[in-house]
């Protein structure tokens, strides 16, 4: 989708779509719409003057000009004190949603001038165009037999002459979010038997070759060599090759990176300790955090930001069989502490701590890392917040400002000494399992054993990765969640 900022009267847009967004209305025609309502007959004015049209929230009328464009929706964004990024972000998703829906190829995105926002130009035009990459997204890729709907080509945003420049570079940032969340998207929905750790590790290496990142893999014999027993405990049971994957950008010279660290479990079947069959294949999901880092790489190859990033990916199937670890063994981390695995379906854990302890090497500024961590974080917070925990209240709280301005918007959860009692095991330093009690902070608390002194973040995203229902301007499935978040995290790093 090629997206561009124009400076054209509404009435002459001639696109497929046109979107007008518009604050809340009071029964009466905007100016700025006299000349667009003029093609249609005065539809818009009806629209509004008969009160089916308020500009609240949601609301939307779809009518057909007599010349100019083909279609107009008029679309409400509800009160003007509560037009936020996310409310802009989301509006711009349901009007692509839409014209998929009615095949339109060409989209242009307008907010009326009487509509009053705290958005800035620059902002409007990064969240407009990240919007119109979320509600364009679709996945026919394993698809034999297609609707034959087409895919937007082009997106623009009308706006005005003086807002034109700010609006350019927001469009930039947005474009290039819209990239990196495609990816993260796609990557989450193929299921685990195209989606392997083998073939993360390939588009790690396409991203590398394509923008210039040093990307290394790891395999099971590399990783032996390096002792990340406890990420080969959890690929014991699998044919597929493990990899733990590496991605340096250097946009900074020489200054301490921001390490992403994403869970890239390809399939979780919970090993020997198996999951219920019921919604199982949800967990070719479990990779989703791995997902988020590699779209956030592809952000960083178009933006180039002033910041260096290295993004580790530890990636493997979860899975049972007659060499699987078995609940109660004993691992030996990468850090040398030894784990008694009470329960193999707390995998995640295992593996992210290998590639955290690992991360030291790179003499991080700090680390975050996200992941499909726990049930539990969907209990406590639901689909609408990511459970957030660290060692650092600074960090955490730049990362929820990041998250806020994302509109991917984090909750913290407390890591007080008392909960890490319930890690203690009585043959090794730690089990991965703490039990049902506070079981994402439980979790939080098996990473923290193994952060020495970084400054870390932990994104718990099992709850908002993917949904099991469409929200406006959202398709049911994957998210990409995280890579917005990253993004403003590191673009704010590199403005500072
Ligand atoms: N991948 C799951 C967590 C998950 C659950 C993600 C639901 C998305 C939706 C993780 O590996 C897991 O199985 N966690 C266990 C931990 C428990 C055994 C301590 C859980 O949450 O039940
Ligand atoms: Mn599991
Ligand atoms: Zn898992």
């Amino acid at each position: 989708m090629r997206t561009s900022v124009r400076v054209v009267p509404l009435e002459q847009a001639r696109v497929d779509l046109l979107v007008v967004a518009s604050g809340k209305l009071h029964g009466k025609l905007p100016d700025s719409l006299l000349a667009l309502d003029a093609t249609t007959g005065s539809a818009l004015r009806r629209a509004i003057e008969t009160g089916d049209f308020t500009g609240d929230r949601d609301q939307s009328v779809l009518v057909y000009p007599a010349r100019g464009s083909t279609r107009v929706l008029l679309l409400g964004l509800g009160d003007h004190a509560q037009i936020t990024r996310a409310a802009l972000r989301t509006a711009a998703a349901v009007g692509t949603r839409r014209a998929i829906g009615l095949g339109a190829r060409a989209v242009a995105f307008h907010v009326t001038k009487e509509t009053h926002t705290g958005v800035h130009a620059d902002a409007l035009g990064q969240v407009a165009v990240e919007g119109a990459g979320q509600g364009a997204w679709r996945f026919l890729e394993l698809k034999a037999v297609r609707d034959g709907k087409p895919a937007i080509e082009h997106f623009e945003l009308i706006v005005p002459r003086e807002q034109r420049a700010d609006v350019e570079r927001g469009r930039e940032i947005g474009h290039a979010v819209a990239v990196g969340q495609r990816l993260a998207r796609n990557l989450q929905m193929l299921p685990g038997n195209v989606c392997t750790p083998t073939y993360l590790g390939e588009i790690a290496r396409d991203l590398g070759r394509a923008y210039g990142f040093r990307v290394t893999l790891f395999d099971r014999a590399r990783l032996e060599k390096e002792h990340m027993g406890a990420l080969l405990s959890v690929a014991r049971g699998t044919q597929e090759d493990p990899r733990l994957i590496i991605l340096e950008y250097r946009g900074a010279g020489r200054a301490a990176p921001v390490c992403l660290i994403g869970k890239g479990v390809t399939f979780d079947s919970g090993g020997i300790s198996i999951k219920p069959a019921e919604r199982m294949d949800e967990m070719k999901y479990d990779m989703s955090g791995g997902a988020a880092v590699l779209g956030t790489f592809e952000v960083l190859g178009q933006l180039k930001p002033a910041v260096n990033v290295v993004g580790m990916v530890p990636s493997t199937e979860n899975l049972p069989s007659g060499t699987a670890t078995k609940p109660g063994d004993v691992v030996r981390s990468h850090l040398g502490k030894t784990i008694e695995v009470v329960n193999t379906d707390a995998e995640g854990r295992l593996i992210l701590v290998d590639a955290l302890s690992y991360a030291r090497r790179f003499k991080p500024a700090c680390a975050i890392d996200a992941a499909t961590l726990t049930g539990a974080v969907v209990v406590g917070l639901g689909n609408h917040a990511v459970g957030l925990m660290g060692n650092d209240d600074q960090l955490i709280g730049e990362v929820r400002q990041a998250g806020d301005r994302a509109g991917e918007r984090c909750w913290p959860l407390p890591l007080w000494d008392e909960y890490r009692d319930q890690l203690k095991s009585d043959v090794a330093d730690v089990k991965n399992s703490g039990g049902r009690a506070g079981g994402s902070i439980t979790a939080g608390w098996f990473l923290r054993e193994f952060v020495d002194d970084m400054p870390w973040a932990h994104l718990d995203i099992a709850g908002t990765a993917y949904i099991d229902a469409e929200r406006p301007g959202l398709a049911k499935g994957p998210t990409g969640l995280g890579v917005r978040l990253f993004t403003e995290f590191l673009l704010g790093r590199a403005r500072a």
